[in-house]
C-alpha cells in the first residue's frame, strides 16, 4: 500500500501464500480481513498493509505463543520480542516511521508490543491509544486467532476496523469529552443531585469497600457525571453526619423516582447491594448494557471492559479502580475517577447498544430480563431460612454413611478407598494399592484391567465410569460395588455442594444472581461476594428440606422437616 494511505494495519509474518505472491495477507487469514474490511466499510485500497516479520516463521508452545524463526531462533513471546526479534522487526519499524497513517491497527501479538509495547493484548483491543511516538495505535486480534475456532471474535475486529475507520481523517486523538466532577464540595454535590431528580435517566454506580458503599457516580447523560465520595482518603468520614444524611435521602429520592430510569451495567448488583447496605429499594424503569450486549451479542464476553471497547472510544481503564492495602490520597482520586468512568461509559454503552437490540429484534427478550431484576434483587437479599439444627443432623448422619460405603467399598474390593490423590512422597508410597473413587483413571483400571468386566463406551468412543456406565455394570454384571460407587458420588456430591454449604450469620442461605449468566442466557445463580451460599435454582430435594418458609408458623415448619 501507499505510504500516503490513512489506515495502516500491521500483521504478524506472511505464510506460504503471502511468499509464493510477495503480498501480505492473501491467504485464508487475509480472506477474513477482507470480508472484515468490507463490513467496516474500508476498501483494501485504502489501507497500508504490513507484517511485523518479513518471512516465514514457525510456532512453539501454544501457551507461550512463542514465534521461532525458521532456522529455530526465538523471536517473540506473550512477554515481548527477543534481540533477535527486534533484529527482525526493524525493516517493519522503518516501514511503519515512514508511514503517513492516521491510524495503526495492530493485530496480534507482535504488531501490538511493536506498536505500544503493553500488554496483555485481550485487556488493549479495541482501545485508541497514542505510543511514545504520537502515532494512534488501535490493538486488535489477528484474523489467524479468529480462525482457529473462535469465529464470533470476528465481531470485534469488524468494530476496531470501524473505530480505525472513523480514526483515520485526523492524526490526533481528541478524546470523547466528559464533564467529570471528582472530590466535589457539599453544595456540588447537592447541585447535582437535584439536577438528576429532573433527568428522564440516570446511571449510577457504587463502589463497595469494606462492606460499604465507599463512593457512588451519577450521570445525566456520557458527558456529565459525578463521583460522590463517603469515605474519604485516609478512610475518614468525608461529611459530617446531617451532610451524609441529606446525601442519601437525596440519592434514594433519585432511585425510586418512577420517573427517572435507572441504567447501570449489571445493574442487579448494585440494587441489591443498595437494598441491604442502605435500605433502598429502586422504582421506575430500569436498564442494563450488560443485558443489552449479552442480548444483542450472546457469544462476546459481557464484562464493562469488553462492552466499553465495543461501544465507546475509552481507552481501557479497568484497572485503575483498585486501592492498594495502604492507599495514598492519590489512589482515592483514581478511585473517584474510575466510579465516574464507569457511570459515563456504562451510559454511553448502553445508548450505543439499543439500537442493536431494537434492529436485531431482541428488544421482548430484552425487556424479558429486565422486568425479573427487581424480583431477583429481592431474593438475593431476602434469602431463604435455614433449618440449622435439622441440616447439621442430616450433615452428620450423612456424612456417617458415606463412612459405611467406604467401609463396605474397602471390603468389597479388597483395597485402601482413598477420595484425594495423595500429595507427599511418603504419603504416595503409604497409600500404594489405594484406590481412589474420586479418579476415573483408576476406577477403569479396577473395573475393566482388574476386573475384566467389558467396557462401557460414550458416545465419543472413550471408555466410561460414569453414572451411566455404573448403573449399566449393576444390571448387566450384578457388581455391587458399582451400586456402592454411585451411593458414594450421591452421597458425597450432596454434602460437598449442599450440606456443607456456609451460610450468612442469620442463618438464611443467599445467592448472587446473574440475569443471563448461562451460554444459553438463562438466569444462573452462584454464591454471594461473602462467599456462602450457593446455586439457589437446583436444590435437591434431600437439602430443600432445610430450607424453610418464612410464612409458616413454627410447628408446622417441625411438621415439614
Ligand atoms: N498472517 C499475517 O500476520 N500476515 C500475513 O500476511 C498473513 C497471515
Amino acid at each position: 500500500g501507499s505510504p500516503d494511505a490513512k489506515i495502516l494495519i500491521v500483521g504478524e509474518a506472511p505464510s506460504f501464500d503471502e511468499i509464493r505472491e510477495s503480498r501480505p495477507f492473501v491467504g485464508p487469514s487475509g480472506r477474513l480481513l477482507d470480508l472484515c474490511l468490507h463490513s467496516a466499510k474500508i476498501s483494501r485500497a485504502e489501507c497500508a498493509i504490513t507484517n511485523v516479520f518479513e518471512e516465514l516463521v514457525k510456532k512453539g508452545d501454544e501457551k507461550k505463543s512463542e514465534i521461532f524463526s525458521r532456522s529455530g531462533e526465538l523471536l517473540w513471546t506473550t512477554k515481548g520480542f527477543t534481540d533477535a526479534g527486534r533484529i527482525a522487526a526493524k525493516p517493519c519499524l522503518e516501514r511503519i516511521a515512514k508511514s503517513n497513517a492516521n491510524v495503526i491497527v495492530a493485530l496480534g501479538g507482535p504488531a501490538l508490543h511493536l506498536t505500544l509495547d503493553i500488554r496483555p493484548l485481550l485487556k488493549w483491543r479495541g482501545s485508541i491509544v497514542v505510543n511514545s511516538l504520537g502515532r494512534k495505535i488501535i490493538p486488535s486480534i489477528h484474523p489467524a486467532f479468529i480462525l482457529r475456532g473462535e469465529y464470533h471474535n470476528r465481531y470485534l475486529l469488524i468494530n476496531d476496523l470501524t473505530k480505525a475507520k472513523a480514526e483515520s481523517d485526523d492524526a490526533r486523538f481528541i478524546p470523547t469529552a466528559r464533564n467529570y466532577l471528582i472530590d466535589p464540595s457539599y453544595s456540588e454535590v447537592l447541585a447535582f443531585l437535584r439536577r438528576c431528580l429532573d433527568a428522564p435517566a440516570v446511571n449510577t454506580d457504587i463502589e463497595v469497600l469494606a462492606g460499604q458503599v465507599d463512593c457512588f457516580s451519577l450521570a445525566t447523560s456520557a458527558h456529565d457525571v459525578i463521583s460522590i465520595p463517603i469515605v474519604d482518603a485516609g478512610f475518614e468520614h468525608r461529611w459530617s453526619l446531617e451532610e451524609e444524611r441529606e446525601i442519601w435521602r437525596l440519592y434514594a429520592q433519585i432511585l425510586q423516582a418512577p420517573h427517572i430510569a435507572k441504567i447501570n451495567q449489571n445493574i442487579t448488583f448494585d440494587l441489591a447491594a443498595l437494598l441491604e447496605l442502605n435500605n433502598i429499594t429502586a422504582r421506575g424503569p430500569l436498564h442494563d448494557p450488560m443485558v443489552a450486549f449479552n442480548v444483542a451479542y450472546p457469544f462476546l464476553e459481557k464484562k464493562l471492559a469488553v462492552i466499553s471497547s465495543f461501544c465507546t472510544r475509552e481507552p481501557y481503564y479497568k484497572d485503575d479502580g483498585q486501592l492498594a492495602d495502604a492507599p495514598k490520597v492519590e489512589d482515592f482520586q483514581k478511585r473517584w475517577l474510575y466510579n465516574a468512568k464507569d457511570s459515563a461509559v456504562s451510559f454511553e454503552s448502553w445508548e450505543y447498544l439499543m439500537p442493536d437490540v431494537d434492529s436485531g429484534g431482541y428488544r421482548a427478550t430484552y425487556d424479558m430480563t429486565i422486568d425479573k431484576i427487581p424480583a431477583l434483587v429481592y431474593m438475593m437479599v431476602k434469602g431463604l431460612r435455614v433449618d440449622r439444627e435439622n441440616l447439621a443432623t442430616a450433615r452428620a448422619k450423612a456424612k456417617a454413611n458415606l463412612a459405611e460405603i467406604v467401609a463396605k467399598l474397602e471390603s468389597e474390593t479388597g483395597r485402601k478407598i482413598i477420595t484425594a490423590a495423595p500429595k507427599k512422597a511418603a504419603e504416595k508410597r503409604a497409600l500404594a494399592g489405594a484406590l481412589n473413587v474420586n479418579s476415573p483413571a483408576q476406577l477403569k483400571e479396577y473395573l475393566y484391567r482388574d476386573l475384566k468386566l467389558k467396557p462401557y463406551v460414550n458416545s465419543a468412543g472413550a471408555e466410561s465410569v460414569d453414572d451411566v456406565a455404573l448403573s449399566r455394570i449393576v444390571r448387566r454384571d450384578g457388581l455391587r460395588t458399582a451400586k456402592l460407587l454411585q451411593d458414594y458420588r450421591r452421597i458425597a456430591k450432596l454434602i460437598g455442594t449442599y450440606l456443607d454449604m456456609q451460610f450468612d450469620a442469620d442463618d438464611r442461605m443467599r445467592c448472587s444472581f446473574n440475569v443471563r449468566g448461562t451460554w444459553t442466557g438463562r438466569l444462573s445463580s452462584s454464591q454471594t461476594i461473602h462467599g456462602v451460599g450457593g446455586n439457589l435454582q437446583n436444590i435437591p430435594d434431600d437439602m430443600a428440606l432445610f430450607l424453610v418458609s418464612d410464612y409458616q408458623p413454627e410447628a408446622q415448619n417441625e411438621a415439614v422437616v
